[in-house]
């Protein structure tokens, strides 16, 4: 059924033309042009400030044109209608895509892996297993459907150089999977500094495009601009760029029906969320534009992941690990693979329970 709509959106995608856009003629559609705005994908998912820069108009024209293009998008059943029964709404998330994570536990913390038309965020301490999770989910991504996977493939932007193809390949050899096509699948990007992220960010909709890739990771998303902006009197700004960012980011998951993750290194405890006096302003921009956010942390051997802020999933928490395999299970809670994909939760009670046995465990460790 999602295939079938979204080779029908496909089809209609092609077909489109900005000049089908209402209000759009030649002149405009050159200027759009000469802006990197080619597709009415581009233009639907644009944002006014930028591109009434870009093309020398007005905020208010510049959001005329974007509208224009959602509304086309709508007309010709690749975007949503407006307004949508409750009904319609469910079967569609039903028909979302999932990504397993390649532990199961996390898998279920996340009601059966990392969603597409979402923007998912790991955030933790150094060494959390952040980049493990991204480089165990570019081997899952590019599994059928079936088999937890999207089948397709993976944009990784990589702004701490951290990302390393004999990681990869040796998470999809110690998961029974020849490497090579996988390694083909993963298109890297390496970024150097906050603009080049932002205009990365900016053409993504083309590269998602080019490369049919359902999952686009970015690790880390805030390094670079927090190492640029540190002063009192760039934050503002630094907040505002981010900002633009993430919007983008959740438009292109929502509008391309794709899974994006991105990871954020926090100090310490969320609390604190940068461990310097911009934690409040940062932690909001993150905190309000991402759809999910799992907090990750180190405990002893294993890892915690804390499900923070989610429109739908209770809060709750797990335990996984990284081995040769990736992000796993930890082999004595493997039981917990019969209730993949399962959408039960525990009760208030018992989580409550669960969590103080929890912290009684970490009080033995620490
Ligand atoms: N091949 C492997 N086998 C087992 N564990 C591994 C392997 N590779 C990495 N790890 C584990 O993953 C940890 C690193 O995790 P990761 O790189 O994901 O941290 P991170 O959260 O991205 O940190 P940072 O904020 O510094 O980027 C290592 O300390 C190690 O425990
Ligand atoms: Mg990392």
């Amino acid at each position: 059924m999602e295939n079938e709509s979204q080779s029908n959106a496909n089809v209609a995608i092609i077909d489109l033309d900005i000049q089908d856009i209402e209000g759009i003629g030649p002149t405009t559609a050159k200027k759009l042009k000469d802006a990197g705005i080619i597709s009415v994908m581009d233009l639907a998912v644009a944002s006014a400030e930028e591109l009434s820069e870009s093309i020398n108009a007005t905020k208010e024209t510049a959001a005329s044109f974007i509208i224009s293009a959602q509304k086309l998008l709508r007309e010709t059943n690749v975007l949503d209608k407006e307004f949508v029964t409750a009904d319609d709404a469910l079967q569609k998330r039903r028909s979302l895509l999932r990504c397993s994570t390649g532990s199961y536990a996390l898998d279920d913390l996340l009601l059966g892996g990392i969603e597409t038309q979402a923007l998912t965020e790991f955030y933790g301490e150094f060494g959390s297993g952040k980049s493990q999770v991204c480089h165990t989910l570019c081997v899952t991504a590019k599994q059928p459907i079936e088999a937890g996977g999207l089948n397709s493939s993976v944009i990784y932007i990589d702004t701490e150089g951290t990302f390393r193809p004999e990681r990869v390949e040796q998470i999809a050899r110690a998961r029974g999977f020849e490497p090579t096509e996988i390694l083909k699948s993963i298109a890297v990007c390496k970024v150097y500094n906050s603009s080049h992220l932002e205009l990365i960010v900016k053409d993504l909709g083309k590269y998602i495009d080019d490369f049919k890739a359902k999952l686009v990771v970015i690790d880390s998303i805030i390094s670079l601009h927090r190492a640029e902006f540190s002063g009192r009197g760039t934050l503002a700004d630094r907040q505002q760029r981010l900002n633009g960012m993430l919007h983008k980011l959740i438009r292109l998951a929502e509008i391309y029906n794709i899974a994006i993750v991105i990871t954020n290194q926090v100090q310490s405890s969320p609390d604190t969320f940068f461990g310097d006096p911009t934690k409040a302003t940062g932690g909001n921009v993150l905190g309000h534009a991402s759809t999910y956010r799992i907090y990750l942390r180190k405990s002893g051997e294993n890892r915690i992941a804390k499900m923070m802020d989610s429109p739908y999933h209770p809060y709750s928490d797990t335990r996984f690990t990284v081995t040769e395999k990736g992000a796993d299970d930890i082999e004595e809670q493997t039981p917990k693979k019969g209730s993949k994909r399962s959408t039960t939760t525990t009760s208030a009670s018992s989580k409550k329970k669960e969590e103080d046995d929890e912290e009684e465990e970490e009080a033995q460790q620490d």
